[in-house]
């Protein structure tokens, strides 16, 4: 391993020369640094899947340091109110939903989907309050491969945001494994975009049947909002690859927030294999993997690949949160050699994208066209 210089992490600007060091000197854009190390504010975040969330019920989850609570109306469509009643801070989520109003457990007052307060059921007649003023922060929410979207942003609405995933095909099945991460959001992402650890990390003989590292040589062009590796006849030996037939092509997009969609097509058959990165708390980050397929023949497969799904990720999930632990000592990475420049191309994407929303102009993505080396 080569002696290199330590760099603060994130170190993004500018981009270095494919086997430059990547210290650059700092941008001078008057950017707050602690705006950096978060999660990107305004943007679609996956909080489970569609199918969980039953009219009627009620789910609390931590998005990006707050609690929300979701629930599905009678009509079908879902709604995201902070987990907050404006009250005494009652956990709203505890509380009862008839499909059309949420009940705080505390002193009962009832809020309307779109968070406005109906009824104060203690006051008395002669009690002039007016409540109507009284409002839970809603959130928006959209439904898209299966998945609830949610964006946590406070600010004001109408900026543009990176599009929410959609799959592009009719699936026959899927298959679904979701792991929490004590690590950061940065950190859990970068694992998302990280081709050097896939040979020691995900080691596993029916994802990596070959020990040896071999040269890789890719091409990278910007997409909105992100990056994907063109799509390519893989030479992978993989058995899961095997399974599709032929040589597939296969297409990976990564997106900010942290989103990476991996596309895998033989003829009319489709895979797609989904992560999306989820901030909850600062430093706790969820990482859901979705497979979908059109081919009914894999359907049989779910009962033996949903362990081995589930060992990929856990791989993922013990190495982020030992090197979290490292980070947490002393906050720096050293981003190195062409296959850290992804790593580097998402602080520069979530830079222009923070940057574009404080400038208010429409983000440019600052990526090119570029073909990475290295060996995995
Ligand atoms: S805390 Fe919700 S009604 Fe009092
Ligand atoms: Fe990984």
């Amino acid at each position: 391993m080569l002696d290199t210089p330590r760099v603060p992490a994130p170190s993004s600007d500018p981009l270095p020369k494919p086997g430059a060091n990547a210290a650059g000197p700092a941008d001078e854009g008057a950017l707050d640094p602690e705006a950096m190390r978060q999660p990107l504010p305004n943007a679609w975040y996956c909080v489970g899947r569609a199918e969980d969330l039953r009219a009627g019920k009620l789910r609390s989850v931590p998005l990006n340091g707050e609690l929300i609570v979701l629930g599905r109306e009678t009509s079908g469509a879902p709604f995201a109110l902070r987990d907050r009643c404006p009250h005494r801070g009652m956990a709203l989520s505890l509380g009862r939903f008839d499909g059309d109003a949420l009940t705080c457990p505390f002193h009962g007052w009832r809020f309307g989907t779109d968070g406005r307060c109906r009824e104060v059921p203690t006051l008395s007649a002669a009690d002039a309050a007016d409540f109507s003023k009284i409002v839970v922060q809603r959130f928006p929410v959209v439904e898209s491969a299966g998945f609830v979207w949610v964006n946590p942003w406070l600010g004001a609405p109408g900026a543009e945001t990176p599009e929410v995933p959609a799959l592009g095909f009719e699936p026959r099945g899927s298959l679904v494994v979701a792991l929490e991460v004590e690590a950061s959001f940065d950190l859990t992402t970068l694992s998302l975009v990280d081709p050097g650890h896939v040979a020691f990390v995900h080691d596993s003989w029916w994802f990596r049947p070959s020990k040896e590292l071999k040269e890789k040589v890719k091409r990278f062009a910007p997409v909105p909002y992100g990056f994907v590796m063109t799509s390519h006849a893989t030479t992978t030996s993989s058995p899961v690859y095997r399974l599709l037939g032929g040589v597939p092509e296969v297409e990976i997009e990564f997106r900010l927030p942290g989103v990476r969609l991996e596309r895998i097509t033989a003829g009319e058959k489709r895979v797609a294999n989904y992560t999306f990165a989820t901030p909850m708390t600062p430093n706790r980050t969820l990482l859901t993997n979705a497979l979908y397929w059109n081919i009914p023949g894999l359907n049989l497969l779910k009962p033996v690949a949903r362990p081995l799904m589930r060992q990929f990720l856990t791989q993922d999930q013990q190495v982020l949160q030992h090197a979290q632990k490292g980070l947490d000592r002393k906050p720096t990475m050293v981003l190195f050699g062409q296959g850290d420049l992804p790593s580097q191309w998402y602080f520069r994407l979530k830079r222009e994208a923070l940057q574009a929303a404080r400038d208010r102009r429409p983000f440019a993505n600052p990526l090119e066209e570029q073909e990475l080396r290295w060996r995995s």
